[in-house]
């Protein structure tokens, strides 16, 4: 067994060793929306590590290729998805910020005044700052998060 602390509020989670440090979010009841379901290829599983990264396994090539184009990717950034925990004292935080599936969610908060910032699912990219109202004029441009997550959608047919 393995714990993962996180550093927000110091909190852990235990899980299996070779667990998936995403294990330890879902163990935790993280509301990550895996839009590419576990395979590396979206910003949804992103987290910060904030001690011990040699616990971890070593990134695959898929995983340093989906943090390259990551917007708010550190040196200590890994997909939750990709990192097995090998060793004990692994801790992280979350990126701020909320995730969207599609532009549908975006729409749904028209009105609204934004709790944290909107973030892209694929990219990271902050959509809508924290603490703005949502209005249809500026949401209008946003509608290319369907193509994008359309795309990703093709990639992971692949
Ligand atoms: S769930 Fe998509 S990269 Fe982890």
């Amino acid at each position: 067994m393995k714990s993962v602390v996180f550093s927000a509020d110091h909190q852990q989670a235990i899980i299996n060793t070779e667990q998936r440090l995403l294990d330890a979010l879902l163990t935790r009841k993280v509301e990550v929306k895996m839009l590419c379901r576990g395979r590396g290829m979206c910003a949804t599983c992103h987290v910060y590590v904030t001690k011990n990264p040699h616990s971890l396994t070593p990134m695959t090539d898929r995983e340093k290729l989906t943090l390259s184009v990551l917007t708010g990717a550190q040196p200590n950034s890994r997909l939750a998805c990709q990192a097995h925990v090998l060793g004990d004292g692994v801790e992280i935080s979350l990126p701020t910020g909320l995730y969207i599936e599609s532009f549908a969610d975006i729409e749904a908060l028209i009105g609204k005044r934004t709790t944290a910032p909107i973030l892209h699912p694929i990219t990271g990219k902050i959509l809508i700052q924290e603490k703005k109202i949502i209005t249809r004029s500026a949401i209008a441009e946003l509608r290319n998060v369907d193509v994008d997550i359309q795309q990703l959608s093709l990639e992971k047919s692949r």
